[in-house]
């Protein structure tokens, strides 16, 4: 078939489409690579060199998976004696590198370094060996939705990636060389003072549980839904715990976001639950906001409408509401009110 490449990994025989990485290849037949830096959403950079497999026969060599382009008639194995020594070393230097209390972190049994640590094996007297960092760097808790740990970081970029390749927004970097690399804004400023937009897109495709939501719950259950914060429709996963809605993630299969999200859908669902969330009308009398029923609310608003000219009057109309609801709004404003004054939250 066109476009087809057939290859055989660890004895199987698969077949792959053009293009595909020999990484890509193996995952989408249920072949296991440890990984850690690729995401299928983004260019590959092989910075973590855990995808290594050892091409046999004419081309012999080892390569990372996550760079090296399926080829017809390739056999590739995906464990050896030497990847799997390979591999534990790169494992060792990331852990020393990296916390180790897993019980507090947030990605505990979520976390791709458990993952690939359980699969390539740690051995902890060789982890003695390894000299610890120095200090703990601090943490960047400046951003109001997420918090940044360099000290769980394995530096995969991902975070990078996603900002730069998916968002355009190109927020953090890679700051400094060596031992002292680490991810950054301009200038290593917090967080909240670089141009990042807060969508978290890089805390859900963080590995680890170096960006990690603040006040985040695990739900019980999640409900697919539609972001009601504006007219886009996206699609996303409202999860909810003891009766309380505690999370947000976009829906894979919309077509509207493809499960990305912007600040308010991810992070913007806390007020549902904030017992500070008015319930009833209020009317301020004598400068003081008092409790009404819905009925003298609405009389009153009706009475001050009346007597208010068309040049007094004006109305913002809302993304939250339907084509439906903007249409009357419309139709209020300048057949009953009288005047053109009518805007939209959506152009401010
Ligand atoms: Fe290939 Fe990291 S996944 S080098």
């Amino acid at each position: 078939m066109a476009g087809q490449i057939n290859l055989i990994i660890n004895d199987r025989s698969i077949a792959a489409r053009e293009g595909m990485t020999i990484l890509e290849a193996a995952l989408s037949k249920g072949i296991y690579i440890p990984h850690l830096c690729h995401h299928h959403e983004l260019e590959p950079v092989g910075a973590c060199r855990l995808c290594l497999v050892e091409i046999q026969g004419e081309w012999k060599k080892t390569v990372i998976s996550c760079k090296t382009p399926v080829k017809e008639g390739m056999v590739i194995k995906t464990e050896t004696p030497e990847i799997n020594r390979t591999r534990q070393v790169a494992m060792e230097l990331l852990i020393a590198d990296h916390d180790t209390d897993c019980l507090v972190c947030g990605q505990n049994t979520k976390c791709k370094l458990q993952q690939v640590a359980d699969h390539v094996g740690v051995n902890k007297d060789r982890l003695g060996r390894l000299k610890p960092r120095a200090e703990r760097l601090p943490i960047d808790d400046s951003n109001p939705f997420f918090d940044f740990d360099p000290n769980r970081c394995v530096l995969c970029g991902i975070c990078v990636r996603t900002c730069d390749e998916l968002q355009n927004i190109n927020a953090i970097d890679f700051a400094y060389r060596g031992l002292g690399t680490k991810i950054a804004g301009f200038g290593n400023k917090p967080r909240i003072e670089s141009n990042c937009e807060s969508c978290g897109e890089c805390v859900v495709r963080c590995p680890v549980g170096a960006l990690t939501e603040k006040g985040a719950k695990n739900p019980t259950h999640q409900i697919r839904t539609v972001c009601t914060f504006c007219g886009c429709g996206c699609g996303l996963y409202l999860g909810v715990r003891d009766n309380e809605l505690v999370s947000a993630r976009g829906d894979r299969k919309s077509e509207a976001n493809n499960g990305r999200l912007c600040v308010k859908g991810r992070f913007g669902y806390k007020f549902v639950n904030n017992p500070e969330r008015l319930t009833t009308p209020l009317v301020k009398r004598d400068g003081e906001f008092v409790p009404v029923e819905w009925d003298e609310a609405l009389d009153i608003i009706a009475d001050r409408f009346s007597k208010t000219g068309p040049e007094e009057f004006a109305t913002i109309a809302s993304a939250k509401c339907t084509n439906e609801d903007n249409y009357v709004v419309q139709k209020f404003t300048r057949a009953v009110m009288r005047t053109n004054n009518l805007d939209h939250c959506a152009r401010l």
